[in-house]
């Protein structure tokens, strides 16, 4: 093979890795800007630049497809993908092909939720908590990654007694639920509570500060409604990879910022979690890319402190 066929071949398997994960991302994301910016370069024989173009979205969205399908495997995702391979060999195509035939068969592989845990619907509209969150984010988060955690449960409770439990009851409980499926509780039961919650502590026109009970008790605790921010900033930029921040409560009434791995909760540790951001990829990443930064701090535009300090007063 020439160098010329070799860039050709190159040049080739760049476009077929970009179509495979256009058409991927357009399923996940199909009215996004990004799809259409990307789509353009693909239609005609690509060049450079347009593998460039290919590599960056590559990079840019593949990291949240394999969050996906991450979850919804509940398995180690073993891809290793190095900007020198997606930008000088082929074999970014093959990897870039593993990663959205993964993706795809994670949502093939997803059942539809029937029950005893449903989806219940989001309490706003998708677009709601714009611009702070967007809509396309908030629709596949909730559609598609909180619908995963909901069948994964469903599917490790089925057949078990745990049928009739409360997802709370059961994520409080792990420490003695049977162990063959300990893991799958853990990732599935503490995602579909933890979202579920996520859902409610949010809210259009959301943001300020929480008044009576739960603001004396953050003073006396951080020092103030600024301090707490700061703290629980800190905790949820400082949590290296999947997880959660957040701020709970003890049974002495003592709060506590804390972060939790993957979908782990405070409550099985014997804490109730008031408020949480969610720290996945899949939470900001269309918009904030890795910004996390940006999107705890857009965060704090939408908590809902109602519900917050509700929580605090159960
Ligand atoms: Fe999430």
């Amino acid at each position: 093979m020439g160098p010329k066929a070799r860039f050709d071949g190159a040049d080739n398997a760049a476009s077929a890795a970009g179509s495979t994960v256009a058409f991927v991302a357009s399923r996940a994301m199909a009215s996004t800007r990004a799809v259409r910016e990307f789509m353009s370069p693909l239609s005609t024989r690509a060049s450079r630049a347009s593998r460039n173009r290919v590599r960056s979205f590559a990079f840019r969205h593949v990291g949240p497809l394999i969050d996906s399908a991450r979850q919804q495997n509940n398995q180690p995702f073993n891809l290793m993908i190095t900007r020198r391979t997606a930008l000088k060999t082929a074999s970014a195509a093959t990897a870039a092909l593993a990663a959205a035939a993964t993706f795809t068969d994670a949502l093939a592989q997803a059942p539809a939720p029937t029950g005893p845990f449903t989806l219940a619907p989001l309490p706003y509209a998708n677009d709601a908590l714009e611009p702070h969150i967007d809509a396309a984010t908030m629709g596949i988060h909730h559609g598609r990654h909180h619908a995963a955690y909901v069948a994964g449960l469903n599917r490790a409770v089925a057949g078990t007694d745990l049928a009739k439990k409360s997802v709370e009851d059961i994520v409080r409980g792990l420490a003695t639920a049977p162990e063959n499926i300990r893991t799958a509780l853990r990732n599935h039961g503490g995602g579909h509570l933890n979202h579920t919650l996520f859902w409610r502590m949010m809210k259009k026109g959301g943001g300020g500060q929480p008044k009576g009970a739960l603001a004396s008790a953050m003073e006396k605790k951080f020092g103030g409604f600024d301090k707490f921010r700061e703290a629980f900033t800190a905790s949820a930029m400082g949590q290296f990879g999947s997880g959660w921040a957040w701020l709970s409560v003890d049974d002495k009434k003592e709060l506590r910022i804390e972060a939790t791995a993957n979908q782990d909760s405070p409550l099985t540790a014997g804490r109730m979690p008031l408020l949480g951001v969610d720290v996945w990829e899949h939470a900001y990443y269309l918009k904030y890319q890795n910004k996390r930064a940006d999107y705890v701090a857009a965060f704090f535009n939408v908590i809902d402190w109602d519900f917050v300090a509700e929580r605090f007063g159960k």
